[in-house]
C-alpha cells in the first residue's frame, strides 16, 4: 500500500536549491513517532502538494472560499493553530521546510479538528512564485524569520526588498504584511525595506513606537517571546497594507 506521507511529502528536485540562495538550511530533524502518525492520518487531509506548473486552487484545497493568509515559516506551528481557532472565518496557507514541524502541525490540526489550515512542505518562495497569483493574498504572516545573524549570511534574511515587492504584488489592495522579530538589527533592516516599497504603507501611528506596530491581539505570545520579554529583551511587529 502507498504510504501516504509519501505520496505527499516531496523531496527537493536535484540541482533546485542550487539556484537560488535559501532562507533556511534543512535540517535533519528526528520526526516523533507522534508527528509520523499525523503525517499518516492527517497528511492527507492537511497537506498540499506542491506543483510548480499549477496555480493552487484554494476554494478546492479548503474546500470553501475565505479571506487567504499565507504564513511563512510556522515552525512547529503552535501559533498558527491558535491563530487559525480564533479566525474560523479566514483560511490559512501555511509553509515550512522543518519537517518535524509540519508534523507536529499536522498532529494539532487533526486532533483539535482545525478545519481551516493547509500546509505546503516546501519553500515558500518557491510556492508565492508558481502556485498563488498577484492579488489574491488578503495577508501574510512571518513570524520570527531566521535572523541570520552573521553579516555574511545576510544575503539569506527573507527580508529583502525584491521579495517584498513580491509579497505586496500577491496582496490584495488592502490585505497585510504582518512581520515579528526579536532581532534587533533585523527589526530595523525590515522597517527599511518594507518603509521603501511604494505598494505599502505602515499602519502604525503611534510616534513612541517608531514606525513599529503594537503586537495585534491575534498574534499570541509564544513561551519563547515570554520567557525572552521577562528577561527585557524586545519584540518588533510590523503591520503594512499594501495600497
Ligand atoms: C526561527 S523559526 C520561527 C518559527 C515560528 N514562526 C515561530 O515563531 O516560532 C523560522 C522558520 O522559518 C522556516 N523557513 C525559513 N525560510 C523558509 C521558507 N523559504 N519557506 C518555508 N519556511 C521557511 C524555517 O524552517 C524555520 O522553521
Amino acid at each position: 500500500m502507498t504510504d501516504p506521507r509519501h505520496a505527499t511529502r516531496q523531496p527537493p528536485e536535484e540541482g533546485t536549491y542550487l539556484r537560488q540562495i535559501k532562507s533556511y538550511v534543512l535540517r535533519t530533524g528526528r520526526v516523533g513517532p507522534g508527528q509520523q502518525r499525523a503525517f499518516d492520518q492527517f497528511g492527507p487531509r492537511f497537506l498540499l502538494r506542491y506543483d510548480a506548473a499549477q496555480p493552487l486552487d484554494t476554494a478546492a484545497a479548503f474546500g470553501r472560499t475565505a479571506p487567504l493568509i499565507l504564513e511563512i515559516g510556522f515552525g512547529m506551528g503552535a501559533a498558527t493553530a491558535q491563530i487559525a481557532q480564533t479566525r474560523p472565518g479566514d483560511n490559512f496557507l501555511c509553509c515550512e521546510v522543518h519537517e518535524p514541524g509540519v508534523g507536529a502541525l499536522l498532529k494539532l490540526c487533526g486532533e483539535q479538528g482545525i478545519e481551516n489550515i493547509r500546509i505546503f512542505q516546501h519553500d515558500a518562495v518557491e510556492v508565492l512564485e508558481h502556485q498563488l497569483a498577484e492579488n489574491s493574498l488578503d495577508g501574510v504572516h512571518i513570524f520570527f524569520p531566521d535572523p541570520w545573524h552573521k553579516s555574511r549570511h545576510h544575503k539569506r534574511r527573507l527580508i529583502q526588498p525584491a521579495f517584498v515587492n513580491r509579497l505586496a504584488r500577491h496582496l490584495r489592495p488592502g490585505g497585510y504584511l504582518h512581520l515579528a522579530t526579536d532581532w534587533q538589527p533585523y527589526a530595523e533592516q525590515m522597517l527599511e525595506v518594507l518603509n521603501a516599497e511604494p505598494l505599502l504603507a505602515n499602519t502604525a501611528t503611534d510616534a513612541g513606537l517608531g514606525g513599529y506596530a503594537p503586537k495585534p491581539d491575534y498574534r499570541p505570545l509564544t513561551k519563547f517571546e515570554n520567557r525572552g520579554l521577562k528577561l527585557g529583551h524586545g519584540v518588533w511587529d510590523l503591520v503594512f497594507i499594501r495600497r
